[in-house]
């Protein structure tokens, strides 16, 4: 049985009052709070077991490198891919979606070929394709959504063509709440003889992943948004793709023999992780999926459905507030307007009463503009948000309006 109360208590944060109120933390969207079992694991490697990863041949050295190898295997075995040489720690999704892009994209990618995105992406999904377009000189297609944030089937089957090389979409949008049907979005893209990207920052945090059942190529996402440290990300990409490109960054720990002339590379993992890795966060983020794990994918998933129906139970219809994104296939990400009240504005205001909301075009500014604002407000859910907190907002946007408008 999943009792949110509990399960709030692996979170210190959350009995921490905030301007002398109950914290309601409704920005788990941006970045998640952290259980005991992640913050006590970094504590414990700092205190017990700190030092360099594959580079030690004494004590510490080897207990952190098996640490850190073993959070790999978790990570593997958390999104189901076929083998722990398929998972590259990186510092977060943005810079897995630029890795593909410097490497995958700059090798494969040539003039007349066609990247197809969608209009619901984060910058993170749309600017390092902008740039490699702009030196490569292929085409950047954006397929539209409807007016709601609903995916349009019809409109991304339109798009794809026999020159696109990759379709790169998010599984969920962070500020539409929107879920992609990645699963058939793979299927037509494989079809085409196209390659199917998919950006699982929100996507992973609310509902089990299987690569290996999704079929993507590559999939990425970041540490902090699955309740794990900051500094941590995560490139899935199939091994024999993987395999074909050639390095990001270059330095110590991805090579196999240098020469003043002249360098070889390691197989992947390792091409794609130069220099010293973060080992303590990467094991830190394999703490935080075994702590999903252990709560549940599924279990999650209910509760966090149950949440959204709720949420939009309380929160479509009310006279002055307008939800940016209503799609059917929605889940806990929230974004809003309050006529007449500047989001910035309403923020300050619901910060006095202990309410973290998000607020600005969060990292996905054309879309922001699709959906025919410069700003909204956005409440966002996390495993561990409860109905006593979505009850809280109307009330803190009633006060803003009294002394507001
Ligand atoms: N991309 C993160 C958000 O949506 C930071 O807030």
């Amino acid at each position: 049985m999943y009792d949110v109360y509990e399960i709030r208590k692996d979170f210190p944060v959350l009995s921490e009052k905030i301007n002398g109120k109950p914290n309601i933390f409704l920005d788990s969207a941006a970045s998640a709070q952290k259980p005991y079992a992640v913050i006590n694991r970094l504590n414990d490697i700092y205190c017990r077991s700190y030092a360099n990863v594959h580079r030690g041949i004494y004590r510490l050295s080897e207990e952190i490198t098996a640490a850190y190898e073993e959070a790999r295997e978790i990570v593997r075995d958390f999104i189901n891919a076929n083998s722990a040489d398929e998972i590259i720690f990186t510092r977060n999704a943005t810079e897995s979606i630029n890795l593909v892009a410097a490497t995958w994209g700059r090798k494969f990618l040539k003039p007349g070929d066609e990247v197809l995105i969608s209009q619901a992406e984060h910058h993170a999904n749309l600017v390092p394709w902008q740039m490699l377009r702009d030196e490569i000189g292929f085409s950047l297609k954006i397929f539209p959504i409807a007016d709601d944030g609903s995916y349009l089937e019809e409109e991304f089957l339109k798009a794809l063509t026999p020159r696109t090389k990759l379709v790169a979409v998010t599984g969920m949008s962070n500020v539409l709440g929107t879920v992609f049907p990645v699963k058939q979005m793979a299927a037509a893209a494989h079809r085409n003889g196209t390659l199917f990207l998919v950006d699982a920052c929100q996507y992973i945090v609310h509902q089990p992943v299987d690569v290996q059942d999704l079929d993507c190529d590559f999939l990425a996402f970041s540490g902090h948004k699955t309740y794990g440290p900051t500094g941590i990300g995560i490139l899935y990409g199939k091994f024999d793709l993987l395999d074909s490109m050639p390095p990001y960054q270059t330095g110590g720990d991805m090579v196999d023999v240098v020469t003043y002339d002249q360098t070889t590379f390691m197989p992947p993992p390792a091409r794609f992780e130069a220099g010293t890795p973060a080992c303590v966060q990467a094991i830190g983020l394999g703490e935080a999926l075994r702590y999903m794990k252990h709560l549940g994918m599924d279990n999650i998933k209910q509760h966090e459905d149950d949440l959204t129906a709720y949420a939009r139970q309380q929160w479509e219809n009310v006279p002055g507030l307008t939800l940016v994104g209503t799609a059917k296939e929605k889940g806990g990400v929230f974004s809003f307007v309050v006529d007449g009240i500047h989001p910035q504005d309403l923020a300050f205001v619901l910060d006095k009463e202990g309410i973290a909301v998000r607020v600005g075009h969060h990292c996905a500014e054309p879309l922001v503009h699709r959906m025919g604002y410069e700003s909204v407000a956005r409440a966002s859910f996390g495993l561990y948000t409860t109905k006593e907190d979505i009850d809280a907002l109307l009330p803190a946007i009633r006060k803003a309006q009294k002394m507001l408008l």
